[in-house]
């Protein structure tokens, strides 16, 4: 590690901002002794908001219907070899019902932007889930909807809504989407959301097509300035059916570097070590946890379906029961220091450590 790096990390975990140009010096200064060093200043500040404790949400993927065409994602609408399904509110109540008798306090109901969920229908799941489990979060990640529809599931008692905002660069964003989705509707739902009174998650994929290090530090300083409640990274992982099949996939180890910065620049932040992460590397979640992260999200979606909500190759955990993903990932936390625990995990306040 150089000089100039070690200072910027320094600098980093004192004052927890840095400009365009250091975010930019910092990526460029990657080794393995300053990715070490950010995972331990990254563990240090975690330990200190939340602890050994890391949460879990239940994910119920709802819906592989999509009417968009997002060129990375395996839902999008022209793949024609996807296998399309929409579970029933009645599933998706019973999913919930088995999450919560394993420990969930936190429900994430996410799927393709499927227009059957309209306010009325998926504002009545909100409301049949949190009258049965008033002590328990719903996340929504179903994608952009108008600032009517988002009030309208916010009054229905959803409380977290995550929509990456998958770059932040609006040429990049043009690479990625066609032209009917547009980076400035994108950013408008963030904002609606957060108006509206939501927790909100944005995020982005580490190495998606014609990424450069000059996007990434677009996407920190993003970050820095929107200080979301959370916010999910994982590395981009090719869909044989898109085009973008034979793009290579993201790398891990740039991944957990973001995630150490991510985790110093906000240390309140609420940040999951993702399944993307668990697909390229057999111990992606759990050398996401060492590198700062504090939310794990296994599947609860019946197994039946799993297959069938591919958004990339190989995705891991599609032939689990909900309960048998629980008990792995229990057993991989535990595996290095950390303890999954009963609790709707909301984001703590950040009190530094003073030195006297
Ligand atoms: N449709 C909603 C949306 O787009 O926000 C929610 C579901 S979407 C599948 C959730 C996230 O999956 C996206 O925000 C995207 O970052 C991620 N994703 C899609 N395709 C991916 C790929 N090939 N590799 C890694 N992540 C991917
Ligand atoms: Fe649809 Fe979301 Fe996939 Fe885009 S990323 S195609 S919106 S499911
Ligand atoms: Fe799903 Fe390990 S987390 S099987």
């Amino acid at each position: 590690m150089d000089r100039m790096t070690k200072e910027l990390i320094d600098e980093l975990s004192l004052k927890h901002a840095l400009s365009k140009p250091q975010y930019l010096r910092l990526l460029e200064g990657r080794d393995d002794e300053s990715q070490a060093l950010l995972a331990e200043r990254a563990s240090e500040v975690r330990r200190l908001v939340y602890g050994d404790e890391v949460f879990v949400r239940g994910l119920i993927e709802i819906s592989s219907i999509c009417k968009n065409d997002c060129y990375y994602c395996g839902l999008r609408a022209s793949n024609a070899s996807c296998e399309r399904y929409r579970l029933d509110p009645e599933v998706i109540e019973r999913c919930a019902d088995e999450g919560y008798e394993l420990g969930f306090r936190t429900f994430v109901l996410q799927g393709g932007e499927d227009l059957w969920f309209t306010d009325e229908r998926l504002g009545e799941i909100v409301r049949s889930i949190k009258q049965a489990h008033p002590d328990c979060a719903i996340t929504l990640s179903m994608g952009e909807r108008t600032r009517e529809s988002y009030q309208a599931l916010f009054d229905a008692g959803a409380d977290r809504y995550l929509l990456r905002h998958e770059t932040a660069d609006r040429g990049h964003y043009a690479m990625l989407h066609p032209e009917a989705m547009s980076w400035d509707n994108r950013m408008r739902c963030l904002r609606d959301l957060r108006e509206v009174g939501y927790a909100v998650g944005c995020g982005f994929m580490v190495g998606s097509p014609y990424q450069t290090l000059e996007h990434l530090t677009t996407d920190l300083a993003f970050i820095q300035d929107f200080h979301p409640e959370m916010c999910g990274i994982g590395p981009f992982v090719p869909h044989h059916a898109t085009q973008f099949a034979h793009e290579p996939g993201g790398s891990v180890e740039l991944t957990l570097y973001l995630l150490s910065i991510l985790r110093l620049m906000h240390p309140d932040m609420l940040i999951p070590a993702t399944t993307a992460l668990g697909t390229l590397d057999p111990r992606g979640r759990e050398k996401g946890m060492l590198a700062g992260a504090n939310v794990v999200m296994p599947n609860l979606s019946p197994v039946g379906v799993r297959k069938k909500y591919e958004l990339y190759d190989n995705k891991i955990c599609t032939g689990e029961e909900a309960a048998e993903c629980r008990g792995c990932l229990s057993m991989r936390m535990l595996s290095v220091g950390y303890r999954v625990v009963v609790d709707r995990g909301d984001r703590r306040p950040y009190v530094p450590a003073t030195t006297s």
